[in-house]
């Protein structure tokens, strides 16, 4: 079969999104995610209610992706699905319904590794849009990971700089929760800080080894803070949410763009893009295209609905895969912990 024929449905399920989406050779048709707002007023994903939801929403978002893209399921050439990382109630729902499908409509199965989707995504046709030359870095920022990766090919990426405790997604997640903003809570901060003073408050810079990371530090620091000044001043977060936002915003960001700035001089690269739900945040957006002019890299950032999960990375790098004829196997069971 040649690269001009190729159809994939993909499905992604690894957390609290439920995406479907339809590829045909690179090009995107259809791009459908069923977002789960039940989460927000517990300030988090609760596991249990995300399997529920990805239950009660996997058939129609299929449909949905089927139908937006004009495609018989007949016409399909295989079928793909996130196979980890992720929570493993959530995955086994996407997991489960692509081997049926794959089984019923007798063709090929291809697994997708969550955090190797996210970079993928960079190769979506996009009405041409450049797409990055190997090698490059990418960084790549969620909810559960933070990670520096070198990209030599399609399949060969390497793992070079990793956070040692929370993600930074969650050093977003966290303190929003702590100024009682609901869940997710990292769009919000990007909001309210566009707004504020980004030298306002001071917040420690973490000292890490290598291109490692680490956010609890800053998020425990960050929480001793709004203690701190609520108790002074009980109005404190209100009064004072724009400067908040944007100098705890001005403290993630230049810590995640410091230790991409020293890797990318350290290896000589610069071709560096950006992934992850976090690479939505406009603040870092801006600030790694004011880097990129300074250190003479070309960039390459997302679109916004490629940046948080979505079924459409997942499509792209099946697509990669079905030249490779890289198939899996109905009896590969889904992984909550999964490298690449
Ligand atoms: O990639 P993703 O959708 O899911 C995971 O694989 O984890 O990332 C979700 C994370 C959440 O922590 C969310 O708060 C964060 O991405 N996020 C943002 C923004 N949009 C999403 N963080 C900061 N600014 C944003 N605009
Ligand atoms: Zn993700």
């Amino acid at each position: 079969m040649s690269d001009e024929t190729i159809t994939i449905l993909a499905i992604e399920s690894s957390c609290d999104d439920t995406g479907a989406a339809v590829i045909h050779n690179r090009k995107i048709l259809a791009n459908i995610i069923a977002r789960q707002e039940i989460h927000e007023k517990y300030g988090g994903v609760v596991p249990e209610l995300a399997s529920r939801a990805h239950q009660q929403n996997i058939i129609p978002t299929v449909d949905v992706a089927l139908k937006t893209a004009g495609i018989a399921k007949e016409n399909l050439d295989a079928i793909a699905y996130t196979r980890g990382p992720g929570l493993m109630g959530s995955l086994l729902v996407g997991g489960t319904f692509a081997k049926a499908l794959s089984l019923a409509l007798n063709i090929p199965l291809i697994e997708v590794n969550h955090m190797h989707g996210h970079i993928m995504a960079h190769f979506i046709d996009d009405n041409g849009k450049k797409t990055p030359e190997f090698p490059f870095i990418c960084l790549t920022v969620s909810g559960g990971h933070t990670q520096l990766v070198l990209c030599k090919s399609y399949f060969e990426m390497e793992i070079i700089g990793d956070t040692n405790d929370d993600a930074a997604g969650e050093a977003f997640d966290k303190a929003a929760k702590i100024l009682e903003l609901p869940y997710p809570g990292g769009p919000l901060i990007d909001k309210y800080g566009k707004d504020g003073d980004i030298h306002k408050f001071q917040f420690p810079k973490p000292q890490i080894a290598d291109y490692n990371y680490s956010f609890s530090g800053l998020k425990t620091s960050f929480l001793y803070f709004i203690e701190k000044n609520k108790k002074a001043n009980p109005n404190f977060i209100t009064e004072n949410l724009n400067d908040i936002c944007a100098s705890y915003q001005h403290a993630i960001v230049s810590f995640l763009l410091n230790k991409l700035k020293k890797a990318a001089n350290d290896l000589g690269i610069k071709q560096i893009a950006i992934a992850g739900g976090v690479s939505a945040n406009s603040y870092l957006r801006n600030e790694l295209s004011l880097l990129a002019q300074k250190e003479n890299w070309e960039v390459y950032i997302p679109k916004f609905e490629y940046c948080t999960d979505n079924a459409a990375m997942i499509a792209i790098t099946a697509h990669y895969k079905f030249i490779n004829k890289d198939f899996s196997n109905q009896k590969n069971a889904s992984l909550a912990r999964m490298s690449f």
